[in-house]
């Protein structure tokens, strides 16, 4: 089958050759340089999933994938590829949604996998510093016993890096409680374009006496730079306190037109404890049912629900909490006209996960129904529901919905941050499709003043559109920076700035 490439521009550079890789060996043990070149000539195979994303949807040519274990490392690579001008990818988990995380031609992969320790916990002040390569899921587990968990919590949390998650400004189900890594992340260890190590890896949260956060706050510039300016080496994080207690509730809601007022009463009765309030369109949650994301409520509880909401308390005593969820559902349901059908409370942590999965699971489900075209935007709330049906409407009357082009045209996400994740589910990414999509969301969300890219970042998908999202001025901004750290645009080259 004909493999559809997205293109973008970008400045000469050069490919590896066997006499780098004959370099790399000096810098890297064996087993941490993965090749097609001479020597170890390796089958393209065998490099396959570096080089292609997540989704399915973008695919590199990189002939070579390095594995460094140290900062070091890193650094005396970027030295060579730098004096090379060889293009340099940083990859993390793999799971970035925009076509960031893989070569646009030929650059070279360098991997974080290898990079997975735990530099330092501070249990009093709950600064962690670690790896970029640790893995999110495992930093949780790491602080865990001592009672503190990761300021954000994402679907991809098992696979993604906590330096991808950084490079991305990743936001997922616990900003509404916790805010965004710009105010989470205390330092950051980065590896510019040359080969020089900026540390920055301070864990103080203020400091006003001459170091790190006086004068111009260099880590923001790396927090959503997507590996364009740097290589995140280290990252330390303020971790807060494990809260005591979490319940949480799905709410079947007969109009989606309820959202909002449900948003508000929700944030009046829980206050200080409502730490998610996520949406689900009603073709989101058949997704997720069908391809066995969590357990589906029961069919009387679900009958004539436009679409659902996940609330999530977080706070310190159960039974306080419990009260608060109980009282807010007694009102939600006495109203003369109820915002809610049903709503269902966990009752245990098997049902708190599972009611968990029925969100967080509509990924892996879209992916397994099909091909998505993913926009992650935001969109003032109350038009959540008109950016899914007018986008779906378009596709109708461009012919293109129906089992071989677009199945389903589904909408979820975070509320409380106004980001919607508007999915188009199609049999297979085709020029078409992406005629009929593109500028039309882009113009869509430009009408309602929001923004194409909410938080999985813009990668190679977007670059092309940040005129969308930003002035010319601030782009204008971009580049000079660009420029500045990365003289030679060596660094993930085609992401975020078409340069
Ligand atoms: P990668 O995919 O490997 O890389 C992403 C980008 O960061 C690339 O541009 C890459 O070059 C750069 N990068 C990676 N590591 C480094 C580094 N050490 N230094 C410099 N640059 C680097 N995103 C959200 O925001 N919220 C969500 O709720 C969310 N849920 C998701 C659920 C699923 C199931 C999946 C598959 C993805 C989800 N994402 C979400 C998107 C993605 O997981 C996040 O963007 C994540 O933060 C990417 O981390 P990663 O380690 O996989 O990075
Ligand atoms: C989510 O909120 O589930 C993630 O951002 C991933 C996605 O958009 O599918
Ligand atoms: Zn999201």
């Amino acid at each position: 089958p004909r493999r559809w490439q997205h293109t973008t521009s970008r400045q000469p550079l050069s490919s590896v050759t066997p006499e780098d890789i004959a370099h790399f060996a000096k810098i890297l043990p064996r087993n941490a340089i993965l090749s097609t070149l001479p020597p170890s000539a390796l089958p393209s195979s065998e490099i396959e999933q570096y080089n292609n994303d997540w989704m399915g949807k973008y695919h590199g040519s990189a002939t070579t994938v390095l594995r460094p274990q140290t900062t070091q490392q890193v650094s005396e690579i970027m030295k060579w590829c730098y004096e090379r001008r060889i293009g340099v990818v940083p990859q993390g988990g793999n799971t970035g949604l925009v076509g960031g995380s893989v070569p646009v031609k030929d650059e070279l992969i360098l991997n974080l996998g290898n990079m997975s320790k735990v530099r330092s916990f501070d249990p009093v002040s709950g600064a962690l510093v670690a790896d970029a390569g640790c893995i999110l899921e495992s930093l949780s587990e790491y602080i865990a016993p001592h009672n503190h968990i990761m300021p954000l919590d994402l679907g991809a949390k098992g696979s993604c890096q906590i330096g991808g998650n950084v490079a991305t400004n990743a936001g997922g189900l616990r900003l509404l409680r916790y805010g965004s890594l710009h105010g989470t992340v205390l330092g950051l260890e980065v590896v510019l374009p040359d080969g020089t190590i900026l540390d920055n890896l301070t864990t103080i949260r203020k400091d006003n006496t001459g170091k790190p956060t006086s004068g111009y706050d260099l880590k923001q510039l790396f927090i959503g730079a997507e590996g364009t300016l740097g290589i995140i080496t280290g990252v330390s994080i303020l971790t807060p306190p494990a809260p005591q207690a979490t319940n949480n509730i799905i709410l079947a809601l007969p109009r989606f037109e309820n959202v909002l007022p449900l948003f508000k009463t929700a944030r009046l009765h829980l206050s200080e404890i409502l730490s998610a309030f996520e949406f689900i369109d009603r073709e989101a949650y058949e997704l997720a049912v069908k391809h066995g994301q969590g357990r589906a409520l029961g069919e009387d509880e679900v009958e004539g629900a436009q679409c659902f909401v996940l609330l999530e308390t977080s706070g310190g005593k159960k039974e306080h909490d419990e009260e608060k969820l109980t009282t807010l559902l007694e009102s939600l349901m006495d109203a003369e006209d109820p915002l809610i059908i049903t709503g269902v409370l966990s009752q245990s942590p098997t049902q708190f996960a599972s009611l968990w999965r029925l969100r967080e699971g509509i990924t892996e489900a879209v992916s397994k129904e099909g091909k998505a075209y993913k926009y992650d935007i935001s969109v003032p709330l109350a038009s959540f529901k008109d950016v899914v049906d007018t986008t779906r409407e378009h596709l109708r009357k461009n012919g293109l919905l129906h089992a071989d082009a677009v199945k389903q045209v589904i909408g979820y996400g975070h509320v409380g941050d106004g980001n919607l994740h508007l999915n188009i589910v199609a049999a297979a990414y085709t020029p078409e499709i992406e005629a009929a999509l593109e500028p039309f969301v882009y113009e869509l969300v430009a009408s309602y003043n929001g923004s194409i890219s909410a938080e999985h970042g813009l990668g190679a998908m977007k670059a092309h559109a940040i005129h969308y999202s930003k002035s010319d001025v601030a782009v204008d901004m971009m580049k000079r920076i660009k420029q500045l750290l990365d003289p030679r645009g060596i660094m993930n080259p085609g992401k975020v700035l078409e340069v």
